[in-house]
Parts: C-alpha cells; structure tokens; sequence
C-alpha cells in the first residue's frame, strides 16, 4: 500500500514536472486576441477577408513571406526567404524592421514574451480555421 501511494507521488510529480514548462510557453490563443487587436487596423484573418493595408493572414503558418495573392508586398518582403512558423513570427514580430529591413510593416513589434507567445498561438489557431 505504501509503496503504491509512493509510486503515484512520483508519478504525479513527473506529470507535474512535464506539464508545467509547456504551459510556460505555450501562448493562450484567447489572450492574444486581444494582442491580435494591434495587427486589426492592418490584418484581417479569417479565410477570404480582404487585405487591408496588410495581406490577409489567413493560412500564415506555413506559407512563404510575401505570397498572399493580390497583396502588394514591398520587395524585402519578397525576398526574405522566410517562410511563417512560430519561431520566424516570433522573430519578425519582436523586431520587424531588424528582422527584414525595408518591409513595409509599420509595427513597432512586441517585447513582452507572454503577449508575444499568446499573439502566436491566436495567429496559428485562427489562420487555420
Ligand atoms: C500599421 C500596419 C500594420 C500593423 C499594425 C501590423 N502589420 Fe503586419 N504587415 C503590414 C504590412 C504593410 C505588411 C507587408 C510588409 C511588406 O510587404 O513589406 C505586413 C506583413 C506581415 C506579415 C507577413 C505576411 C506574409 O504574407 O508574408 C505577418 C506575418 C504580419 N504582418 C503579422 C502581423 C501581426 C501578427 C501584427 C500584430 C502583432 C501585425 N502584423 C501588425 C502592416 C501591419
């Protein structure tokens, strides 16, 4: 009986140990809708809305930087060579104008790790949808 009380300790505590880093930096999607409000005055997301004065971002993830069709992108952007996953989000969201210098995306980028991460997971989630 002790030994089987020891035993779900542990394991629960491994459990514990696991869980706890990936919820660490996992963004909440639902937070960073309210992130997400930065990018609205430039970006819509959801499948077949218009470009505004940013492309459209529906389908982001996975797809190569300046390929939005009819979206005006500014050859930078074109010739980046990125194409959007979390990590080139991240980056090029921290520091837009560093990460391709020339783009036109007037964002000043986000420095807050938690806001960025949450901003991610919202772009990830409603891109695919
Ligand atoms: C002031 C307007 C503006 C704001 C605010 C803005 N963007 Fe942009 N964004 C642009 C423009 C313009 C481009 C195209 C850049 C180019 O072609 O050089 C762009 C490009 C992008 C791209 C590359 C898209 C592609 O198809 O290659 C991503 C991703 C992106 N923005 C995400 C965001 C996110 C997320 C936010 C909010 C955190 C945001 N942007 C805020 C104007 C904006």
């Amino acid at each position: 009986m002790r030994d089987k009380i020891l035993a779900a300790a542990v394991l629960g505590l491994t459990a514990f140990a696991l869980a706890v880093p990936t919820l660490a930096q996992e963004g909440d999607p639902e937070a960073g809708e309210k992130t997400f409000n930065k990018c609205k005055a430039c970006h819509t997301i959801e499948a077949g809305e218009k470009h505004k004065i940013g492309p459209n971002l529906h389908g982001v993830i996975g797809r190569k930087a300046g390929t939005a069709e009819g979206f005006k992108y500014s050859k930078p952007m074109i010739e980046s060579g990125i194409t959007w996953d979390e990590a080139a989000l991240a980056k090029y969201l921290t520091d837009p104008k560093g990460t391709v210098p020339g783009n036109k995306m007037a964002f000043p980028g986000i420095k807050k790790e938690d806001e960025l991460a949450n901003v991610i997971a919202y772009v990830k989630k409603e891109s695919s949808e």
